[in-house]
Order: C-alpha cells, then structure tokens, then sequence
C-alpha cells in the first residue's frame, strides 16, 4: 500500500484558497533512467528527483527504475542513490521523505541491446503500474552517449514499452551531446523519431531550466524600459560568456573530441543568443516560443573568416588563485596529442532589421579567471558628449548586463557624475540582486525540466529543428578548425589565448573582465 506524500505535503496555513499559483504537482507517473552511474546522475539527476519529492511535487507513488549494467539489486541501488543525494541535494534531508521516495528505486540489470533485460524491464514497469499506481504513464531519461540512442530506442521499441496504453502516455528525455554536427544530429532525430512522435522527445538544454535564463523573457518582455532600446539603433555588441574554472577532472573520456563549441555553444550559448535576440513570442506556448527561437536561429550565421572572427585554445599549466594547476595535456585520461578545444570563442551575426550590423561575441572555456555566465548588452556611445575635456575620456560604453550566474542578477551600467565641483563622469553599476530581492531559493535546473517533462510542459526543451538549425551554424566553424592544426595555448586562471582578445579588438572592442 502506498502512503500519500500529498497528506504530508506542508500546506501554507495563509494561503489565499483563490490563489491560481498552485504548485504544479506531476500526475501518476514513473521513470526509467539509463545511465544511473554516469557522472551526471550522481550529481544532478538523482538529487533532483529527492528535492522534487521533497518539495511535494511528485505523484505518491512516483516510481525510478535504474537500468544499467551494474548487478545491483534495488538495495544497491537505493544505497547508491541515498549517498548521491547526500551529497548533492539541494533541500534539507528528511528521513520520512527519503524513505517513502526509496520505496519507489529499483534497479533493473542488463547492457542497452539485450533482449532479455528490456522484457525484464517491461515486466517491472507493468508491476509498478499494478501496484504503485504509475497508470502506463512512463517516461525514458537516456543520460547515455549517443552512440546507445540507437539501440536503447530500437529495445524499447521491441518490447512494448515505448507505447503507451489509450489514456496514458510515454516519452523519452535526451541528454547531450546531440550529435556532433548537423549530419550525425538529423540520423539521430530519425532514429528518435521513428520510435517517438516529436512531442513525446525532450531533448534537454538544462540551461533553460535556470532561473536567469528564463528571466531573459520577463525582463523584455514584462517590461517597457529594455525593449524600445533592445536593437541595432542602440546596441553596439553582444557578448555572451561561459566561463568556468575547473578543468576537465575525470571528464576527459567525455570532453576529448568533443571541446567547447560543441559541448556548449551549440546548445546552451546559442539557446542563450535565440531567446535575447527573438522577437515577442505571441503567447509563452512551445509552438510560439519555439516558432520565434527557430526564426532567429535561422537568421543568425558565422562571421567570416575564420582566422579572425574565431579563436580556440587549450589550457596549459597556472594557478587558480592560490592552487597550482595542472595543464590539459597533462589530465588523466587526454590524449597530449589531441587537438580538442577548452576554450571556443566566436563571432555570430543575425540577418534581421532588428539586429542588422550587431556582432553577438560568444565565448567560453575550462580553467578561465572565475565561473561566470552572462549576457552583455553593450550600447553605442552617446552621439554626443558636451562636458569638454572634463574628465570623460575613461568612461566605457553603457551595458545591460544578464548575469547567469553565480550572483543571479541584472546589472546596468552607465556613467554618472562624480560629487565636487568638476564635471567628471564616471562610470557606475546598478545592481538587481535575485539573492536580495527574492526571499525564495531558486530551484535547481533540473528539477524544473523533470518536473515539466513530467507535466507534458515542453516550452522549455529545444525542438530537433533547433538543435539541427545550432549545429548548422557551428558546422562551418568547425569545419574550419579541423583543418587548421593545434588550438592556441592559455595559462590555467588567464581568460583564454590572445587570439580571443584580437577577435574583438580588430573593432576597437575589448571583452568585459566578469
Ligand atoms: C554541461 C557541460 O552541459 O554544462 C559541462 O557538458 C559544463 O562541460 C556544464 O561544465 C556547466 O553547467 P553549469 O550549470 O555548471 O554552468
């Protein structure tokens, strides 16, 4: 008998009974997660499904089936889950929590193309729908490298149970990489295609499922100051950073042949770029949403050439702050001799009335100065300055900034006069703080994507076009590079090679120093 996790649920006892804003609870469902061990799961995924359970947001009886090669049993399998969730998950641990969600983790053993595990598979699912009350409502999260897409869609296809039953529903959630190029992406859309119809696939991007992000629409939306400004007449450039300060740890099997431009720009950098620079959605539905990401996605091309426009590093031996680093030939498991990139920088443009002329800078890298992600809105220089020579010569140009993260926030920056009695202008922040003006802690990335995949909630999760249309973008540059030898080096703790700096400053432009 299952125990209700909706009577435990904490109810606001000042909760106007009219308020519309109820918390969005998934319906009865379960889910089968590929790829339980991978580093991912550890960290993320299985956290992730502890706070929703702890936030009340699962469905009593909510059911994980761990498929892996593993020869665990479920006690295993909890175990391993219960540590992971110690270790990572966002919400305070409790006791009766935990073990209402364990009653709901099994495990099932066996390799991705093994006949027999996946209709041993299909049997635990037909269990948990008698006797957890799951109702047919399944959904399949491959957190697998691509090479498994194939064979994982093709056994759940072969045993049943990528078909739901009239009045229930299966969908599958895929992590990336989605492919390498936009060759390899669309065999992969045909072969996810051809077992689930498109509005049953969630691809994941879980950059869209940060806070900040989604806050890029409110803040253009929702309001009337940004908007009018928002286009070539005013902004001068783009940039959008990724910056983070590790380095590949005991990700080099992963990363080495895949790099930084295929690892992020093409999905959370270029998912980034679309929701800046689109134009209104009618509506915040998936069609309206998606509809306006793939016009501008469409419209937006890499700047030539290659030589100048682009830049691509590796990282070598320094500090991070007070800690000496190792360089990236030097991880565990790279190969010295690869040419993968740990930093890709590059400049995009976008044939549109709005953004006519407007270059969108994108970079990112491993070991750079400090994690940050941020959209810089950089505005022209006012057409005029009538302070004579008083003092404005260091004044940089007005920015809007999108701070990803960490310090979640929006800051605006521009130059204000110095109190005394010169005119001198300087330049100051304005700084809206999420931390500060918001009393509610922000939930992780994925919590948000498993719940609205769990709701049937796509506006959130990028579409095959897009994922085909990022990659076509990208296809060029990478092309380019796979022909012109080794990335440049950068110093561990530096904000990338040289080259990056030059991209921007053959147009007197410098990057910001986040
Ligand atoms: C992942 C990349 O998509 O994003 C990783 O594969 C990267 O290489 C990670 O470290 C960064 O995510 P976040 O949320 O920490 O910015």
């Amino acid at each position: 008998m299952i125990d209700s996790a909706a009577e435990e649920r904490w109810v606001n006892p000042l909760r106007d009974p009219q308020d519309k804003r109820l918390p969005r609870i998934a319906g009865p469902s379960g889910m089968v997660l590929f790829g339980v061990t991978g580093d991912l799961a550890r960290k993320k995924l299985l956290p992730a499904f502890y706070d929703l359970a702890n936030r009340g947001l699962l469905p009593p009886g909510f059911s994980l089936i761990g498929y892996g090669r593993r020869d665990w049993s479920a006690e295993d399998f909890r175990d391993y889950v219960l540590s992971a969730v110690k270790e990572r998950a966002r919400t305070t641990f409790r006791e009766s929590v935990w073990k209402r969600f364990a009653d709901g983790l099994f495990f099932v053993s066996g390799n991705f193309d093994d006949d027999e595990a996946f209709d041993r598979l299909a049997e635990t699912v037909s269990q948990m729908d008698a006797t957890r009350g799951t109702a047919g409502n399944w959904a399949f999260y491959l957190s697998i490298p691509p090479g498994f897409f194939a064979d994982v869609c093709h056994q759940l296809e072969r045993s049943g149970l990528a078909h739901a039953e009239a009045g229930s529903w299966r969908r599958v959630i895929i992590e990336k990489p989605f492919g390498s190029d936009q060759k390899s992406a669309r065999k992969l859309n045909r072969v996810v295609n051809s077992v689930f119809p498109e509005e049953s696939v969630y691809r994941i991007d879980h950059y869209l499922g940060k806070e900040t992000v989604q806050n890029i629409l409110a803040l253009r939306f929702a309001n009337q100051l940004f908007e009018p400004l928002w286009n070539a007449n005013y902004i001068d450039h783009v940039q959008i950073t990724m910056a983070e300060d590790i380095g590949l740890g005991g990700r080099a099997g992963y990363y080495d042949g895949i790099g930084a431009a295929r690892d992020v720009i093409q999905n959370h950098l270029l998912q980034l770029l679309a929701l800046v620079a689109m134009e209104e959605p009618i509506s915040f539905s998936p069609a309206e949403l998606q509809a306006e990401k793939i016009k501008v996605l469409r419209a937006t091309r890499a700047v030539e050439p290659f030589e100048l426009t682009t830049a691509r590093g590796q990282y070598t031996e320094g500090w991070q702050g007070s800690q000496k680093v190792c360089g990236l030939r030097d991880e565990e498991g790279f190969d010295p001799e690869s040419t993968t990139e740990t930093f890709a920088a590059c400049t995009l443009e976008i044939a549109s009335r709005r953004w006519a002329g407007v270059p969108f800078y994108l970079r990112t890298g491993k070991r750079l100065g400090r994690r940050v992600t941020e959209i810089a809105l950089v505005f022209k220089e006012a057409p005029h300055q009538p302070f004579g020579n008083t003092g404005t010569a260091a004044l940089g140009n007005n920015a809007v900034v999108i701070r990803v993260q960490p310090d979640e926030g929006v800051l605006m920056r521009f130059g204000s006069k110095v109190p005394g009695s010169a005119m001198e202008v300087r330049d100051v922040n304005m700084d809206f703080s999420y931390a500060e003006a918001f009393t509610e802690q922000s939930p992780e990335a994925y919590e948000r994507l498993i719940l609205d995949a769990l709701l049937d909630e796509s506006s959130l999760f990028p579409t095959n076009e897009e994922v085909e249309l990022s990659w076509a973008i990208l296809d060029p540059i990478l092309r380019y590079w796979a022909e012109s030898g080794r990335p440049d080096d950068y110093a561990a703790g530096t904000w990338g090679p040289e080259s990056a700096d030059r991209m921007v400053a053959r147009h007197g432009r410098t990057w910001r120093r986040p």
